[in-house]
């Protein structure tokens, strides 16, 4: 797993892309020349006013949209102009999507949503997907919920699902548009807690984008985005955010300055070690069995 580590490269590096979309015959920038460099095991929050492109760049990320300038280069693999489908095998064990919208299949019941992806590893036997589906609708507390359709599910709950669908297959990324939308306070945290927990045990990277500010407590990388530029990055440096900035256009694709600039962001967001976003013992207990 660690290959972009060793190499001392980002695991995702997205370089001077600029994404616009046509509506009536006016072009809308989305994005404009975003450069970033994403390091493995991070946990980053895009966060931005409503339309500042953030569902746009995680898309882009997860290969389904692609820029119309620029590159993105995921574990040192070229993807820019890629399809799903192109990359079908290699990307369902690299990124895992959980959609502003969760995209679950209506007549598929939450357990068969979770199974869906897993289809696709030849090496589980049906025995181990029902076994890993179980245990990824544990960690979510939706086991007595698995025969449930979408449509008989709560917000919430179906988001649950979209998250364990996107955790099942144990990828290296997960991209989640806002993760926490549709999620009451305390589900929230406690999603939050678990995404925390996996990226601890499994130095899963996780990218999310989100108005938030118990998502960007809950991250170690801050991007700030507006109008579809990137405006501020910063890293977290125990409770308080250290701002770097991007690096101008010369500078080099994809790299960030990562000297210090003295200042702070305004806020102290504690990340409370420890209890405000630990998972709950069953989905402890759960984590600990879906190794
Ligand atoms: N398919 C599309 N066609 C036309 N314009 C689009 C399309 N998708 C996004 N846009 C426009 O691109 C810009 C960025 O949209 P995006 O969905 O990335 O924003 P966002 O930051 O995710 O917003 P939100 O917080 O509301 O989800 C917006 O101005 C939006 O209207
Ligand atoms: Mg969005």
């Amino acid at each position: 797993m660690a290959r972009s580590r060793e190499a001392g490269l980002a695991l995702i590096s997205i370089e001077h892309v600029n994404k616009s979309y046509r509506l009536d015959g006016r072009a809308v920038d989305a994005l404009r020349d975003v450069s970033l460099a994403i390091d493995e095991g991070v946990l980053l929050a895009i966060a931005g006013p409503s339309g500042s492109g953030k569902s746009t760049l995680l898309n882009l990320i997860g290969c389904i949209d692609s820029p119309d300038s620029g590159r993105i280069v995921i574990d040192g693999n070229d993807v820019t102009g890629r399809t799903p489908d192109q990359l079908a095998a290699n990307r369902a064990r690299t990124v895992g999507f959980i959609f502003q919208t969760f995209n679950l299949f209506p007549m598929l019941t939450a357990r068969e949503n979770v199974e869906y992806p897993l289809l696709q590893f030849p090496e589980l036997s049906a025995a181990q997907r029902r076994d890993r589906v179980a245990s990824f609708l544990r960690l979510v507390d939706l086991t007595r919920f698995a025969r449930h359709r979408p449509n008989q599910l709560s917000g919430g709950q179906r988001q649950r699902v979209a998250i364990a669908r996107a955790l099942a297959t144990k990828p290296r990324i997960v991209l989640a548009d806002e993760p926490t939308a549709n999620l009451d306070h305390d589900t929230g945290s406690e999603i939050l807690g678990l995404m925390r927990a996996i990226n601890a045990k499994y130095g899963t990277t996780f990218v999310f984008s989100t108005h938030d500010e118990r998502v960007i407590s809950a991250a170690d990388r801050l991007v700030r985005i507006e109008d579809g530029r990137i405006r501020a990055l910063a890293i977290r440096s125990g409770v308080k955010w250290r701002t770097v900035r991007p690096l101008a256009s010369s500078d080099g694709p994809g790299r960030q300055d990562e000297r210090q600039e003295g200042r702070q962001e305004g806020r102290e967001e504690g990340r409370e070690e420890g209890h405000a976003f630990e998972p709950t013992a069953p989905r402890r207990a759960a984590l600990e069995s879906s190794a």
